[in-house]
């Protein structure tokens, strides 16, 4: 095992996840890979270890099943994981009160209910091994609802809160905690769910690639809210700001005067 320890990335059959791999191999990661396709899992293992030289696991898992979930979570209670990149998201894009149910639950188990379960196992691991990163991916969705994705957005919002509020416990902990929030990225992300790759202008997408070595960077920064593609902190430092002063008001312990004569 290389001296980094071992890297966790879940969808790493495809898109982010593949590319996440790609470069945790090339900074000496070893790796434990997680999707339902196998074969693609494989592939990318085999080349990862003729490239990089470094071990490579495989675990074939569908994230919507608890079983499966549960085999994952014990492997990494079992290995000396150092690095965790909840990765793996579904869309289940198209107008929020048609798509069927089982596809927006479907979505729930695998952006929210893995998400948090796999987060909790690293940390715990983390803790008994004396550190590491967690890095959870959402989306700028996370601030946008949408009619085309209403569960898709409210996920993603979910992953943004959760993985703050983890970043607030484990200060001091010598566990880095960090949400990216990319915005289209060329992917098989819209083509998989049958919607069209242009979906955005050309110009709105960027590479997986990109993607990684930005969020890479971005963790390497400390950052807690990594957006890739914001050219300048200025509009997140404003949101925050207003955010603070909506919580100030919202906490005023007064009923407000447009309310009182319901
Ligand atoms: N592309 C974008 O524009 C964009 C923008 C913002 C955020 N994101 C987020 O980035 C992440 C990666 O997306 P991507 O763009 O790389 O899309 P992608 O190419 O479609 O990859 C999605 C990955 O998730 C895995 N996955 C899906 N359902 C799964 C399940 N039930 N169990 C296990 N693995 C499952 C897929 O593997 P298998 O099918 O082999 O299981 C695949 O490896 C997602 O969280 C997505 O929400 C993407």
């Amino acid at each position: 095992m290389g001296h980094l320890g071992i890297a966790v990335v879940t969808g790493a059959s495809s898109g982010i996840g593949s590319a996440f791999a790609t470069r945790l191999a090339s900074r000496g990661y070893d790796l434990l890979l997680v999707a339902r396709r196998g074969d693609r899992l494989r592939a990318l293992a085999e080349r990862l270890q003729a490239d990089a030289g470094v071990d490579v696991t495989t675990l074939v898992a569908d994230l919507t099943r608890a079983d499966d979930l549960a085999d994952v979570e014990a492997r990494i209670a079992e290995i000396p994981v150092s690095f965790l990149v909840n990765n793996a998201g579904v869309g289940a894009l198209g107008p929020t009160s048609i798509v069927p149910p089982d596809a927006q639950e479907a979505l729930i188990r695998v952006n929210v209910i893995a998400l948090t379960r796999l987060s909790l196992a690293a940390i715990a691991r983390f803790r008994s091994l004396g550190g590491g990163t967690l890095v959870n991916i959402a989306s700028i969705m996370a601030l946008m609802p949408s009619s085309g994705g209403g569960a898709y957005s409210g996920s993603k919002a979910y992953v943004l809160n959760f993985t703050r509020s983890l970043r607030l416990e484990l200060e001091g902990a010598g566990i880095g905690v960090h949400a990216v929030l990319p915005g289209p990225v060329r992917t098989e992300f819209f083509s998989s769910q049958g919607l069209s790759d242009s979906v955005f202008p050309d110009q709105a997408y960027i590479t997986p690639e990109a993607l990684v070595d930005a969020a890479l960077a971005g963790v390497a920064l400390g950052e807690e809210v990594i957006t890739p593609t914001l050219a300048s902190p200025d509009p997140w430092r404003d949101v925050e700001a207003m955010r603070r002063a909506y919580l100030r008001e919202a906490m005023s312990g007064e009923i407000a005067p447009r309310y009182r004569d319901g």
